[in-house]
């Protein structure tokens, strides 16, 4: 592969979501894969104390770079925790061999800049049925449920994540940046996405599933928000959970149509890149 367009991909990785926009992750580029590593030094200790919302960030940037390799006719295939040795490995990201890239695949590569964090307030928040329905079935691709609220659980949601900010506000550690502003509709299309179990593995499936739901959202010009402070309280997470189905909630999603935000900053590609080898990565295309 040619470096630019492993350069491509991984400025594509970068842009995913993280917790805090801490982007905590680091890429090994090796030979024919891109190893990923977890960046524990910006895990938010306080509000993250198990490295949850670490491993969803980085799954959803091991989305980005599948989604990537595959929109340039890549076939991608990884592996989560491929190494029991290595703690902070938390994926490994193979270029397979050639293919013609699908149009799903380009769509959802074309979201990855245009996927943004959107906290203002939405003219309309009201989605198609046909949208609802891609957004669940983008989730189960990657093994995870993404239950749309009815009115009566969003109410209950809505009850809960109020009552998160206001523990919140309490704590003098409290940075108003990065929670929840407070303002929504009174009838937001909220989504709850669901993992199965709780575990790093399942943390890092999740932050795909996660990913791939907003970029199709973005793919169908649909803006979103996590607000998944009630997840950090075990006491708030377990009202959401499905013990008998083992299901664990991992995210609260936001959707609906609003203006554009700016974009949010990231660090640059060089400063999250291990080691780049002398020789050209993989083989001249
Ligand atoms: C696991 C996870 C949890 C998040 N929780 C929240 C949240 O509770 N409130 C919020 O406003 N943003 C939340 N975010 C969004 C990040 O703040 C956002 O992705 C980051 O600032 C980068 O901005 P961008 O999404 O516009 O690229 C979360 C993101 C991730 C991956």
């Amino acid at each position: 592969m040619r470096h630019a367009i492993l350069a491509e991909c991984l400025e594509a990785a970068i842009a995913a979501p993280s917790i805090h926009n801490t982007q905590p992750w680091r890429f090994l580029p090796r030979e024919h894969c891109v190893d990923v590593y977890a960046d524990r030094s910006r895990r938010p200790a306080a509000s993250d104390p198990n490295g949850r919302e670490l491993a969803i960030s980085v799954g959803a940037a091991v989305l980005n770079l599948r989604v990537a390799l595959l929109a340039r006719g890549y076939r991608p295939s990884y592996a989560l925790l491929p190494e029991r040795s290595q703690a902070d490995l938390l994926a490994r990201v193979t270029f397979g061999g050639r293919v013609q890239p699908t149009y799903r695949a380009r769509r959802l590569a074309g979201a990855i800049p245009r996927r943004r964090s959107n906290r203002g307030p939405f003219r309309s928040a009201e989605l198609p049925e046909p949208v609802l329905t891609e957004l669940v079935q983008a989730a189960a691709a990657e093994g995870a449920y993404l239950m749309i609220a009815d009115p009566p659980l969003r109410d209950a949601v809505l009850g809960v994540v109020r009552r998160a900010e206001t523990s919140l506000r309490a704590d003098p550690a409290y940075s108003a940046d990065f929670a929840w502003p407070g303002v929504v509709e009174d009838d937001p299309t909220l989504a709850i996405l669901y993992g199965s179990g709780d575990s790093r593995y399942a943390w890092l499936r999740a932050g795909q599933a996660l990913e791939r739901v907003l970029l199709t959202a973005t793919a169908n010009g649909v803006q979103s928000t996590l607000m998944t402070r009630p997840l950090a309280y075990a006491d708030l997470r377990a009202l959401f959970d499905d013990s008998g189905l083992g299901r664990r909630a991992q995210a609260i999603i936001r959707l609906g149509y609003g203006d554009e935000p700016p974009a949010s900053p990231r660090r640059a590609l060089a400063d999250v890149i291990m080691a780049v080898p002398d020789e050209p990565v993989g083989t001249a295309d």
